[in-house]
């Protein structure tokens, strides 16, 4: 199984970046595929509400050539799917929103081929905000009828300075056990999928 992680952050070795790796250690430990990508500080364009993918269902956002298209790629090929953000006044970063707005509509543009995947929210923070990055996330997994499992204290890092991350603890275990309880809940959604296909959500967007 495969498993990727998109980093909202601009910094390289940054604290959204350990807590991600963390995730996909675990995974990795688990025998998973792992795939790590960065959108922070790309030059990424905002949804300009062309509504092609809607007419087009090809797939794919009309703005070409600024990594959407590459990451939404790498989306549809993996059954786990971590979207990590630090928070920047109590939300995601622009480069993140820009990937869950224009993604998020090519995917229910195209009879929602997130549907059935796992994805899971992980957020770092200094002190306040954080919760409400994971909300923001995890709204786009839930309209994409993906599956999002629980873990222990949302999914959150509390850090400021690069490399913080490493010191909260028990940040850091939630990490672990958040890898844990998605390579479980993989190998179960395997074997169910043996016996019943995933539901799939058809939208009509309006
Ligand atoms: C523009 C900006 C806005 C921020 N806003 C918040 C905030 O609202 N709440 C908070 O707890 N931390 C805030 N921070 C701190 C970052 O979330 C924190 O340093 C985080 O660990 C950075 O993660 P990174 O190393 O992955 O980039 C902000 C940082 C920046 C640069």
């Amino acid at each position: 199984m495969k498993v990727l992680a998109i980093n909202g952050s601009p910094r390289a070795g940054g604290n959204t970046e350990i807590l991600l790796k963390k995730v996909l250690e675990t995974l990795e430990d688990a025998g998973w595929e792992t795939e790590y990508r960065r959108i922070g500080g790309k030059p990424v364009h905002g949804c300009r509400a062309c509504m092609q993918c809607v007419k087009q269902k090809n797939k794919k956002c009309m703005i070409e050539g600024d990594f959407v298209n590459e990451c939404l790629q790498a989306m549809e090929s993996a059954d786990a799917i971590l979207l990590g953000s630090p928070t920047y006044f109590a939300d995601v970063t622009a480069e993140m929103k820009a990937l869950i707005d224009r993604a998020g509509f090519v995917a229910l543009a195209n009879d929602g081929m997130l549907s059935g995947k796992i994805g899971s929210a992980v957020v770092a923070f200094r002190r306040a905000g954080g919760t409400h990055v994971f909300d923001s996330i995890n709204h786009m997994f839930q309209i994409s009828s993906m599956i999002v499992p629980g873990s222990l204290y949302w999914n959150l890092g509390v850090a400021l300075d690069r490399g913080d991350a490493l010191k909260d603890e028990e940040g850091m275990e939630n990490m672990v056990h958040l890898g844990q309880t998605i390579a479980w809940l993989g190998k179960a959604m395997a074997n169910a999928a043996k016996e019943t296909p995933f539901p799939l959500a058809m939208v009509e967007l309006r």
